[in-house]
C-alpha cells in the first residue's frame, strides 16, 4: 500500500496535561507526559501535514516545524484548540484535561491553619473541550470533519476496556476514539502502549495497536490518511 500522505492537510493535535490553579503556588495536575501527543505530531509531520500544536504542560521536546500555542489550564486550552481548530481537517485530542477546576483561586497562599485543620478544596466542573467541538460543528462551526479522541480506560470485572471505549465514544459523538488501555505498568509517561481505534459508524471490533507510542502514532496517520483521502 501507498505510505500515508497528508499533504496538504492542517492537523490540530493537543498534548500534555492541563493545570488548575489553587493559589499562586499550587495547581492540580495530573501525570500526562504528553508523550504520545509529540509521537503523533512528528508522525503527521512525516505525512507531510501541517501540525497546528496546542500544547499544554508537556515533558518532553517539540519536533520542529509545528504551528505552536500554549496553554496552561483547561479555560486555556478550550480557547487554543477552538481557535486551531477553525479550517483545519482533523482535530486530535490527546491532552489529558482536567475534568474538575477549584472553585475559587487564592490570590494569596492557602496557609496551614494553627488549630491544625486542612482546608477544602471546592471544585467545579471544566467544560468538555471534545465533546463541545462535535456539539458545535453540528451547528454549523467551521469544525473538522475528523475529530479525535482519548480515552484512557481499565477493564474490570464488568465490562472491557474496548466495551468502555464504545460507551466513550457514543458519549462524546466524535469519529474516532483511541482507546489506550491503562494499568499500573501501562499508559501516562511510559513508552510502549496497548489500544485500540474505535469508529462511531462501524460496528467492526477497532484496530488493536500494541507498541510503542511512535506505533500507535503511525498507526493514526494512517487511518488519517485513509479517511482523508477516500
Ligand atoms: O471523558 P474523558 O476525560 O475520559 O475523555 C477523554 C477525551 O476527552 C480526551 O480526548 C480528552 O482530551 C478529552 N477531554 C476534553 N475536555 C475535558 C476532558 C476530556 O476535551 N474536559
Amino acid at each position: 500500500p501507498a505510505p500515508p500522505s497528508l499533504a496538504g492537510r492542517t492537523v490540530v493535535v493537543s498534548a500534555g496535561g492541563t493545570r488548575e490553579p489553587l493559589d499562586p503556588v499550587r495547581y492540580l495536575g495530573n501525570r500526562s507526559s504528553g508523550k504520545q501527543g509529540v509521537a503523533l505530531a512528528r508522525a503527521l509531520l512525516d505525512a507531510g501535514a501541517h501540525v497546528r500544536f496546542v500544547s499544554a504542560h508537556v515533558e518532553t521536546p517539540l519536533p520542529e516545524g509545528v504551528e505552536l500555542t500554549t496553554a496552561s489550564t483547561a479555560a486555556e486550552l478550550r480557547e487554543a484548540v477552538r481557535a486551531a481548530a477553525r479550517g483545519a481537517d482533523a482535530v486530535v485530542m490527546a491532552a489529558a484535561v482536567a475534568d474538575f477546576r477549584p472553585a475559587s483561586l487564592a490570590e494569596t497562599k492557602i496557609k496551614k491553619s494553627p488549630d491544625g485543620g486542612a482546608p477544602t478544596i471546592e471544585l467545579v466542573r471544566n467544560p468538555d473541550i471534545l465533546a463541545e467541538l462535535v456539539a458545535d460543528r453540528a451547528r454549523g462551526e467551521q469544525f473538522p470533519p475528523v475529530i479525535v479522541g482519548f480515552a484512557a480506560e481499565t477493564g474490570d470485572a464488568r465490562a472491557s476496556v474496548d466495551e468502555y471505549g464504545r460507551a466513550k465514544l457514543a458519549a462524546k459523538g466524535c469519529e474516532l476514539l483511541v482507546v489506550n488501555e491503562v494499568g499500573v505498568d501501562k499508559g501516562f509517561g511510559r513508552e510502549d502502549t496497548s489500544a485500540t481505534l474505535l469508529w462511531r459508524n462501524d460496528d467492526e471490533p477497532g484496530r488493536h495497536v500494541a507498541g510503542t507510542k511512535d506505533d500507535l502514532a503511525r498507526a493514526l496517520v494512517e487511518v488519517l490518511s485513509e479517511t482523508l483521502n477516500r
